[in-house]
């Protein structure tokens, strides 16, 4: 989702219609959600979980099938929180999953009341110094900060490559460059990380965005600014398939101190 924000509106209409519409909105697999748990040892039988940028909640309904804690999973952007209310209610999960809109960086919940925070892509946003200090603030003592970041693979990505990350993400950093920040913070001590594999990419991210943007083609064929827009955001996953050895997504669990 790494996409310019000073983009005409007829850009981000037809983004959303095609991010909404997907099982989730970055990268990230059920098995990258088991290996991430696995690390959170000592966790309570029922956790109280917070989902920070949500999206549709393509990993909260992972969350909520392998953890037996109650969920409060938030995202700013309105649409999303009310497909995601939708997908709930028909999958009579209301029990375990609250869906709130909001903003991470003024969550507005009360402190200390997490034994987990997961945020899948979503970090970024608010700068992950930032991200650190407001999730330190909801968990408890010993809690899991568990979250995905996109991150360099190398120090020397091709020009082109890294000017199109400048308009979303110009600080992205490497791997090292993540691990420093959870330590200087003092908040946190590291437990682990691990790249995303390839497969977290396509399954249920860029395969699924293929595929409805060739029916948005459809949709769309008579209307030529449509699909000008179509061909922009076919530019990801396609510049992922030529350049996806430069750039990956990294999962890193911490442990509050
Ligand atoms: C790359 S998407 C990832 C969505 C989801 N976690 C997934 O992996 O499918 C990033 C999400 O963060 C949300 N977001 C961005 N800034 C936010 C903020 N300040 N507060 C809450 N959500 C935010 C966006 O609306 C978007 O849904």
């Amino acid at each position: 989702m790494e996409k310019a924000t000073e983009a005409p509106p007829r850009f981000w209409r037809m983004f959303f219609e095609l991010y909404e519409s997907l099982p989730r909105q970055g990268p990230g697999s059920r098995a990258c959600a088991v290996r991430a748990l696995a690390l959170c040892t000592g966790l309570p039988t029922m956790p109280d979980v917070l989902d920070l940028g949500c999206g549709v909640g393509g990993q909260t309904f992972h969350l909520a099938e392998l953890t037996g804690g109650l969920i409060a999973a938030l995202d700013r952007h309105v649409p999303s929180i009310e497909r995601l209310r939708g997908l709930i209610a028909a999958l009579g999960l209301e029990g375990r999953i609250r869906a709130v809109a909001g903003d991470m960086a003024e969550p507005g919940l009360p402190p200390a009341s997490f034994d987990l925070i997961w945020s899948e892509g979503a970090l970024y946003n608010i700068g992950i110094e930032r991200a650190l200090r407001v999730c330190h603030g909801l968990l408890r003592p010993g809690g899991y900060l568990a979250f995905t970041d996109a991150v360099w693979r190398t120090g020397d990505p091709p020009v082109d490559l890294r000017a199109g990350f400048e308009a979303d993400y110009p600080a992205m950093g490497r791997v090292q460059d993540i691990v420093a920040t959870i330590e200087r913070s003092g908040l946190f001590s590291l437990t682990g990380h691990f790249p995303l594999p390839d497969e977290a990419w396509w399954d249920d991210y860029y395969t699924p965005m293929e595929a409805r943007i060739v029916e948005m083609r459809e949709k769309y064929a008579n209307d030529g600014e449509a699909l000008a827009v179509l061909d922009e955001l076919a530019r990801e996953p396609a510049m992922h398939r030529v350049y996806g050895e430069y750039y990956g997504y990294e999962f890193f669990v911490a442990r509050a101190r």
